[in-house]
């Protein structure tokens, strides 16, 4: 299921001596485009990222790939051409670009010029999704960022991916914030207690672990224990159990964002859902629906807020809200170039907030990674 939902307000940024202009770069690390498949439809598709457009498009070799969408002739965009083997070809004046960037043929022409190229950009299919990756000082992919393998995703005792798709008018860094505020879950998401929040920095990961109670997820006993870990600066998957229709459900979330430019973001919102065993694939659908519906609604509360808020750069806070200014820390080394991190983030930070729950959750990241 693929939903392009908008939220009718959009925010008006004001002036404010709380707001500095926006970083000058983006983040460094994986961003992902949504489901592989709709890639795979013989067409080029185009969007706006990273502060320029970008076409991807699946070659004759069966891979996508993505390239800097505007043509170097005369600045088409290469999505509204065609792909030819493994090239894209412009629709303008029809030079093909390969899978390298590279112009493979020009129509009339006897040379090409040697500048006819365009960027490409390293990309991933991980989990039936698919991932472009962005470094300012232009590094290949490092390793450390790559977003683990669900097994979930391939097995038939786990739903295929309920993915959602907003654009929000903010600063992405806005999004990243949730990891550590706590505050927000009783007001937003009608979590009536919070009894343990926790977050975990270390190197590239950042994780929150929450304990409570939660009567739109948690179902009748109201319990609610949630795993989030930040993958690099941009993919979150999250492990949760809660209830529906009565049924314990297990499900797994995922929040993704790829900016746009530093005042918008697209977002997406993947859902997994653990099959209940026992039940006809038609009762396992109809609980998967309910849950997946739920669960929508709970980060569409989230939604609305990011949509019309301004970025600030130095929250006022108080006791009771969670470790923002150490989230921002961790969430700045993706735009600092690769030798200037602090070695310090390398090492595991802990930042407790217990309200008395008796036995402690496991310290870990999602899924123990
Ligand atoms: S603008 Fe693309 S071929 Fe001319
Ligand atoms: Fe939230």
């Amino acid at each position: 299921m693929v939903a392009v939902v908008k939220v009718a307000k959009a925010a008006t940024p004001t002036e404010t001596n709380d707001i500095k202009p926006a970083a000058d770069r983006y983040a460094r690390g994986w961003h992902c485009l949504g489901l592989a498949a709709d890639y795979r439809d013989g067409k080029p598709h185009s969007m706006n990222m990273f502060g320029t457009r970008v076409v991807v498009f699946q070659g004759q070799d069966g891979a996508l790939h993505a390239l800097n969408a505007w043509c170097p002739h005369m600045g088409a965009d290469l999505g509204l051409g065609r792909i030819e083997g493994n090239t894209v070809v412009c629709r303008f004046h029809e030079w093909g670009f390969g899978t390298d960037g590279g112009c493979k043929h020009i129509p009339y022409a006897k040379h090409i010029p040697p500048k006819a190229r365009v960027k490409a950009w390293p990309t991933l299919e991980e989990n039936k999704l698919l991932f472009v990756w962005h470094d300012a000082e232009g590094g290949a992919p490092d390793p450390g960022l790559a977003v683990p393998r669900l097994p979930q995703v391939f097995s038939d005792q786990w739903s295929e991916w309920s993915m959602l798709h907003w654009k929000i008018d903010n600063n992405c860094r806005e999004l990243v914030d949730n990891l550590a505020d706590l505050a927000h879950f009783g007001p937003v998401h009608g979590s009536s207690s919070v009894a343990y929040f926790a977050n975990i920095f270390e190197g590239p990961k950042a994780t929150q672990v929450m304990v409570g109670t939660n009567e739109r997820l948690g179902g009748a006993r109201n319990h609610l224990t949630t795993v989030a870990t930040y993958f690099g600066p941009a993919c979150l998957l999250c492990s949760m159990s809660g209830e529906a229709d009565g049924m314990p459900i297990e499900s797994i979330l995922f929040v993704s964002h790829v900016p746009i430019n530093q005042t918008s973001f697209d977002l997406r919102y993947g859902v997994l859902v653990k099959k209940i065993p026992g039940l006809s694939e038609e009762q396992n659908q109809a609980v998967i629906k309910n849950y997946v519906d739920l669960a929508v609604k709970a980060f569409s509360e989230d939604v609305e807020i990011w949509h019309n808020k301004v970025r600030v750069d130095m929250p006022l806070l108080c006791d009771g809200d969670g470790p923002i200014y150490q989230l921002r820390q961790w969430y700045g080394q993706f735009y600092k170039d690769v030798d200037d991190v602090p070695v310090e983030l390398g090492k595991r930070r802990v930042i407790e907030i217990d309200h008395g729950i008796g036995t402690k959750p496991p310290l870990q990241h999602v899924f123990g990674l």
